[in-house]
C-alpha cells in the first residue's frame, strides 16, 4: 500500500507540456505567460460579475500580502486586526511594514473571525482587517466590509485557502476591496510557488507593479528610474506556465475535494472528534482539519501522527495558533479558541487524486485508534 500523504498536487500532462514549452522558448521568466495568467484569474474570478478586477502575480501570497499593505498604506503606528489562528505569514507581514499585527480570536467551528471579535478590536489606529477564509471557508464578509465602512478601514482578504470559494454565490476575489490568493503546492492549485493579489483601483495596481519590481519605472525610450526601494516579487513564466493549466482545472479539483469531504462527514463520528464547520456548495475545501481531544483519548498528537504514519497516513497540522509562538506571544493577547485549535487540530488526507476508498481507509484507522 502506497503511503497517502495529507496533500499532493496534481500535476497532468497539460503542465509538464506547457511548462516545457516555456522552458524550449528561450524566456522563462516574467513575460508573456504571466500576463496570460494574470488575464485568466481576472476572467476567472470576475466571470459571474463581468467586472474584472486587477490582478497581480507575485512570487508568494506572503509577497502579496507585505505588498497590499504597503499600497494601503500602512506602517509604523498602525494597527491591522488578524486572526490568532492563520499560518504566519499573515501576521509577519503586518510586523514587517511596522504596523503592529492586533491577534484576534477564532470561532471553535469555523475557525475564522468573527464580527464581535473585531469590533472589539477596533482603535483609532486600526487602518486595516485581514480576514483569513480558513480552509476555505468563506468568513461573513457583508457585516465585515459594512463594519470597515463605518469605521473608513480597509479590508485586506487573505484568502490563500480560498480560490475557488464562493460566498453568497459569488467568488472570492469578485468583489471587496483587496484580496490575496496563495498557490503554495498545498494549495487548491499551484504555480509551484506563487501569489495573486485583486484590486479594484487602477492607480493601486500602478504601485503593486513598482513595489513587485524593484521600485522601477521605465519611460517609452527605455529610461529608467527607481521611485522607491522595492522587493523583488515578480513571478516566473514557468509558474505562470502551471497556473495556467491549474486553473483551467480549479472548479473540478473544487469538486472534488467536495466530495471527498461529504465521505469525510459521513463516516467521521465520535465523542472525542470535533469536526469543522462545513459550507454550503461554495466551499472549497482547502484541507479537512478536526480537533482530537488528545488529553481524553490518552495519547500525544505526535504520538498519534506517528501511529497514523505507520499505518502510511499522513497527517498535517494546521497551525499552532499564533499567540503561542516567540514572536508574538509576549504581545499580551489571549485567543483561548485559536489556542485550543493549535493543540488538538489534525489535518486528513485531502487532494483531488484522491478516491472514496482512501477516505474510508483513513477514517476506519481513525476511529480505530479513537476507540
Ligand atoms: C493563511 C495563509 N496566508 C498566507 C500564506 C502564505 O502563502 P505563500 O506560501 O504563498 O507565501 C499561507 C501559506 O500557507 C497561508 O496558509
Amino acid at each position: 500500500m502506497d503511503f497517502l500523504p495529507f496533500t499532493r498536487p496534481t500535476i497532468d500532462d497539460e503542465v509538464i507540456r506547457l511548462v516545457t514549452e516555456v522552458l524550449r522558448s528561450g524566456w522563462i521568466t516574467t513575460g508573456p505567460k504571466v500576463n496570460e495568467f494574470e488575464k485568466s484569474l481576472a476572467a476567472y474570478v470576475s466571470s459571474d460579475t463581468g467586472k474584472v478586477p486587477y490582478v497581480k502575480v507575485f512570487t508568494s501570497a506572503t509577497g502579496a500580502l507585505e505588498t497590499a499593505l504597503q499600497v494601503m498604506g500602512i506602517g509604523e503606528g498602525d494597527e491591522v486586526i488578524v486572526p490568532a489562528m492563520t499560518f504566519t505569514a499573515s501576521a509577519n507581514v503586518v510586523a514587517l511594514v511596522g504596523a503592529k499585527p492586533v491577534l484576534v480570536d477564532v470561532d471553535l467551528k469555523t475557525r475564522n473571525l468573527t464580527i464581535e471579535g473585531v469590533k472589539k478590536a477596533i482603535t483609532s489606529r486600526t487602518k486595516c482587517i485581514m480576514p483569513v477564509h480558513f480552509a476555505g471557508l468563506p468568513v461573513d464578509m457583508d457585516p465585515l466590509y459594512e463594519l470597515a465602512k463605518q469605521h473608513n478601514i480597509r479590508v485586506l482578504e487573505d484568502a490563500a485557502h480560498a480560490i475557488g470559494t464562493r460566498y453568497k454565490n459569488r467568488k472570492i476575489g469578485s468583489f471587496g476591496d483587496m484580496i490575496s490568493f496563495s498557490f503554495h503546492p498545498n494549495k487548491n492549485m499551484t504555480t509551484i510557488e506563487g501569489g495573486a493579489l485583486v484590486l479594484w483601483k487602477e492607480a493601486e495596481a500602478q504601485q503593486v507593479d513598482l513595489l513587485r519590481f524593484h521600485g522601477l519605472q521605465k519611460d517609452a525610450f527605455g529610461n529608467m528610474d527607481v521611485l522607491m526601494p522595492a522587493r523583488k516579487f515578480n513571478m516566473p513564466d514557468v509558474s505562470a506556465a502551471v497556473g495556467i493549466a491549474q486553473l483551467k482545472r480549479l472548479d473540478e479539483f473544487c469538486s472534488k475535494r467536495l466530495k471527498l469531504v461529504d465521505t469525510y462527514y459521513q463516516l467521521l463520528n465520535h465523542p472525542l472528534l470535533n469536526l469543522p464547520e462545513r459550507g454550503d456548495d461554495g466551499h472549497c475545501w482547502h484541507i479537512f482539519s478536526p480537533l482530537i481531544n488528545f488529553t481524553q483519548l490518552g495519547m500525544t498528537r505526535p504520538q498519534f501522527i506517528q501511529k497514523m504514519a505507520d499505518e502510511k497516513i499522513g497527517i498535517g497540522v494546521h497551525y499552532q495558533a499564533l499567540t503561542t509562538f516567540t514572536a508574538y506571544k509576549d504581545m499580551g493577547y489571549s485567543c483561548p479558541q485559536a489556542e485550543r485549535i493549535g493543540r488538538e487540530t489534525v489535518t486528513l488526507p485531502l487532494f483531488p487524486a484522491m478516491t472514496k476508498v482512501d477516505v474510508e481507509r483513513v477514517c476506519q484507522t481513525v476511529l480505530r485508534y479513537l476507540n
